[in-house]
């Protein structure tokens, strides 16, 4: 082999060489951006994590809901009696003794720890119930106005009975409907986020 042929040969072996590593390359990044591009929440998602819901036409009993962050977010006015129902409750009975509130850092599953106090000294304490509407077991959503065995809430999916501050009481749900973050801004406006 001449001196030639060697050179013809090495310059032919580096491009395969490079052809192959660059293929690769481009290969790696293919398969990558997909995987970066779904970790970043998409822009509307991104414009939706803080929303202000107008709560001025809800009234005693019923209940509101809206969509956050993909999700459905449950806001209801509840009764006097929804509100003794929900604190008239031995804790040590509770399934999951926990507020499960990002509002406060800690706290036992006492429907103190879970409603969104009144905007305003004379409204009826108590009455403002925000929570997460998916079902802690498998994620369904669950029927209110009082549904189940508790006057609360019910997820058909599998059984799970909520009472009126939105904590399992029976069935497979391990924990409380979690309450996100939310604040009255107005007397009439809740934000969420
Ligand atoms: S998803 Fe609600 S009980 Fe299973």
């Amino acid at each position: 082999m001449s001196h030639a042929d060697d050179d013809h040969e090495g310059t032919r072996r580096d491009f395969l060489y490079y052809a192959t590593a660059g293929a690769g390359t481009v290969a790696a990044g293919a398969a990558v951006w997909p995987l970066v591009n779904q970790m970043n929440p998409s822009l509307d998602v991104q414009a939706l994590s803080s929303i202000r819901v107008d709560v001025g036409g809800v009234e005693p009993g019923t209940q509101l809901t809206v969509k956050w962050l993909g999700k459905p977010v449950f806001i209801r006015r509840r009764t006097e009696e929804e509100i003794a129902a929900a604190q008239d409750v031995d804790l040590a009975t509770l399934p999951d003794n926990d507020a499960r509130n990002d509002n406060i850092s800690a706290g036992d599953g006492a429907d103190a720890n879970r409603y969104l106090p009144a905007p305003t000294d004379d409204g009826l304490e108590g009455e403002w119930l925000v929570m997460m509407g998916v079902c802690t077991h498998l994620g369904c959503v669950p029927l209110g106005d009082g549904a189940g065995e508790f006057g609360g809430w019910f997820c058909p999916c599998h059984g799970s009975h909520y009472d009126t501050s939105g904590r399992i009481r029976k069935g497979p749900a391990p924990e409380n409907l979690p309450v996100p973050p939310a604040s009255f801004d107005d007397e009439t406006t809740i934000v969420l986020g």
